[in-house]
């Protein structure tokens, strides 16, 4: 059964994020895409540091943006992209970042001169090449820290200080049309831990930085929860709905951004059923907030998910 027209009906946005891997015929999987989901995330493809996207500063590729979106565009699926703001670098892996800036020595106002050029470039090309398909920009990802209530060091912050989260909404703003929603974006739910990890400390600073947000009129729309969870590690129905109403109590709305759920080996049949659980439980989680508007996974094939990637957490 297919499952768009039943998330259509519903009124909610039921999402994945597009990535071909090899081991799927191509045909097959895009139409898989096609009835199931009614908005697409490219899995990658648009983030500044990914593998040569942006040589040099003002250059960036959009051609493998061109590509996934453009195939949004010509099936009617909205789109969201992830992410314009994010500053991971990841041992071994590309960085987030391109290694021109990160080398460059770079202050502050450059700093911010070189973000907000990424940002109204990107958001600029993707509106004007496909209008009315974008309709979700995650404007900043992962800015808060796992271990403690607050921000985690990065580039930005340490250089230009907390006001970059403002300026970052402010700068997508001013060059994205009306339409398109800006969302916060980062993980709360992570792990293995039996008793399931919910990061409440890291819930509450981004309430703190989200609220701050709203309170000083900053153009944000929404709050992305990215739910990558595990069958040993959920936290339960309950308390994400409670997390997520603070948010949309707020005005905001939210969304569930990169839904996936591990299964931890050996798999057995026990862990195939909470899976399930798990999955039915977050929908019912957003039909039952009306402001939680979407439920996007991170991949829709076990077999062909990140976790076998060399980014995701072990
Ligand atoms: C992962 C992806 O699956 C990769 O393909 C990508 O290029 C980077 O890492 N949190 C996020 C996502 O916000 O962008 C990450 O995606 C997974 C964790």
């Amino acid at each position: 059964s297919e499952i768009a027209p039943l998330a259509r009906a519903k009124n909610l946005h039921f999402g994945s994020a597009f990535y071909y891997r090899d081991g799927w015929d191509r045909d097959e999987y895009e139409k898989h895409f096609l009835d199931n989901f009614t908005i697409l995330t490219p899995e990658g493809g648009i983030m500044w540091g990914e593998g040569g996207l942006s040589p040099a500063p003002g250059e960036i590729n959009f051609s493998a943006g061109n590509e996934i979106i453009g195939f949004a565009h010509e099936n009617d699926l909205a789109v969201k992209v992830h992410h314009l703001v994010w500053h991971r670098y990841v041992e071994g892996h590309d960085p987030f970042l391109p290694q021109w800036l990160l080398e460059g020595g770079y202050g502050s106002a450059e700093l911010q001169e070189h973000l907000k050029d990424f940002i109204t470039q990107t958001v600029t090309h993707y509106t004007e090449k496909f209008p009315h398909t974008v309709q979700w920009w995650s404007v900043v990802n992962e800015a808060g820290a796992n271990n403690f209530s607050g921000f985690e060091p990065n580039l930005w912050l340490d250089s230009i200080g907390e006001s970059y989260i403002d300026s970052a909404f402010v700068w997508t703003r001013e060059v994205a049309p009306d339409e398109a929603k800006l969302f916060y974006n980062d993980c709360f739910y992570h792990g293995t831990a039996a008793d399931g990890q919910r990061m409440e400390h890291k819930i509450d600073h981004a309430y703190d930085v989200v609220s701050g947000l709203v309170e000083r009129d900053i153009p944000i729309d929404g709050m992305g929860f990215q739910s990558h969870l595990t069958v040993v590690g959920y936290p339960g129905k309950e308390a994400i709905a409670a997390d997520f109403k603070r948010f949309t109590d707020l005005g905001l709305e939210v969304y569930i951004t990169e839904l996936d759920v591990a299964l931890i080996p050996p798999v057995t049949q026990k862990q195939l059923e909470q899976q399930a659980k798990i999955y039915r439980d977050l929908v019912n989680i957003a039909l039952e907030n009306e402001k939680c508007t979407m439920v996007s996974l991170w991949g829709f094939n076990d077999a062909q998910s990140w976790y076998e990637s060399d980014v995701a957490p072990s």
